[in-house]
């Protein structure tokens, strides 16, 4: 019995366009044939994923009549039992979105945008979706002249105001999920980062039904820790929905495999969602090499899942080392959760404490010795 191989219960997730993705990049044409979506869905389910996410257009990849392809889709996901947890839309790849979805100069294209929204809703409802995804890759610039940032973010606003509002009449039990990203495909993207993107949600008419769905490359892109963003989403509870993929800091949107990264940080972040109360989808938004053939791709797809489970059974006996324990209490590391005012104290309190400034600034935290121990964990030398 493979201990690292995927069960329902993982909850993983992959989008049809990361197996499906052709590979055409900036500099070349596509190196593979375009995946029939009820392959892909077999193919993820015999591999041992959870669940299937879509944007409105990748069901179209090989069946250009909408009707049949939702149908093929449908029959597909009964045959496996896969779910269809999340699911976005496509506001990036037709010419008519080059200069955004939302906040488009041109009036006419936002409210094309919002109307391709809609119509992808209905269909997430019906197929059971929980969350949406709002990734605005083409909401930006390239000149600050050529965009008036604050009228973007009333017209960012008034489009997610307006799609809540859609989902409350309609009865959908959906929630949306913003996606930072700084950069790619426009050269400053708008709500670049976790926090801009929060600090957005608190401005909408319905806060509560708008999170995040944060990208591991996407803040490493910016030179953020990821780990961080995530745990500060989960104590804003706002982490709705996570996109699992590797980069090696700051440079194109590489989207590797899980943990073909920075796999340190990978670490980190499995042990942060395994503990940290997120009980939601683990999804990979990742691309296939472009060097990979059609076989190799579903070798990519179960890496994802293979590195998490590998992560999972090491954040757990990283834990477990009673060495580890040791190191986090000498290292104070528990001691942060002690509030730093005793019950009933006031700031007056602070006036009495006898604290001794130099021995204070003497005392070592020790944290070398931690990293060190997670690293050795982590190359399998201990537990
Ligand atoms: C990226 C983005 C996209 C979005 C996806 C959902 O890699 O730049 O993550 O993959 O997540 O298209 O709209
Ligand atoms: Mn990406
Ligand atoms: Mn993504």
């Amino acid at each position: 019995m493979d201990a690292y191989a995927p069960k329902k219960e993982d909850k993983f997730t992959f989008g049809l366009w990361t197996v499906g993705w052709q590979a055409r990049d900036p500099f070349g044409d596509a190196s593979r044939a375009a995946l029939d979506p009820v392959e892909s869905v077999h193919r993820l389910a015999e591999l041992g994923a959870y669940g299937v996410t879509f944007h409105d257009d990748d069901l179209l990849a090989t069946e250009s009549d909408r009707d049949k392809a939702i149908a093929n889709f449908k029959k597909a996901l009964g045959d496996t039992g896969l779910e269809v947890p999340m699911a976005t839309t496509n506001l990036f790849t037709h010419p008519v979105f080059k200069d955004g979805a939302f906040t488009s100069n041109d009036r006419d294209v936002r409210r094309y945008a919002l109307r391709k929204v809609m119509r992808n809703l209905d269909l997430a409802a019906e197929l059971g979706a929980t969350t949406y995804v709002c990734w605005g890759g083409r909401e930006g610039a390239e000149s600050d002249a050529a965009k008036d940032v604050r009228a973007a973010l009333d017209r960012y606003k008034e489009g997610l105001d307006l799609l809540c509002q859609y989902v409350l009449d309609k009865g959908y039990g959906i929630r949306f999920a913003l996606e930072p990203k700084p950069n790619e495909p426009r050269g400053d993207i708008l709500l670049p980062t976790i926090g801009h993107a929060l600090a957005l949600i608190n401005e909408l008419e319905h806060p509560e039904m708008v999170g995040l769905n944060p990208e591991v490359g996407h803040e490493q892109m910016a030179g953020l820790n990821f780990v961080h963003g995530i745990a500060q989403a989960l104590w804003h509870g706002k982490l709705f929905h996570i996109d699992l993929n590797g980069q090696h800091g700051p440079k194109y949107d590489q989207d590797l495999v899980f943990g073909h990264g920075d796999l340190k940080s990978a670490f980190f972040l499995v042990d942060l969602l395994e503990n940290g109360g997120y009980e939601g989808p683990r999804h990979f938004d990742y691309k296939p090499l472009r060097t990979e053939d059609a076989a190799d791709v579903w070798d990519s797809a179960a890496a994802n899942m293979r590195t998490y489970l590998i992560l999972k059974a090491k954040s757990a006996a990283f834990r477990a080392d009673p060495e580890v324990q040791e190191a986090l209490r000498n290292s104070r590391v528990t001691e942060l959760a002690e509030p730093t005012l005793a019950p009933g104290e006031t700031y007056e309190d602070l006036a009495k404490d006898d604290f001794d400034l130099d021995k204070a600034a003497e005392r070592g935290f020790h944290f070398t010795r931690l990293n060190q121990l997670a690293l050795e964990h982590l190359l399998g030398v201990r537990g």
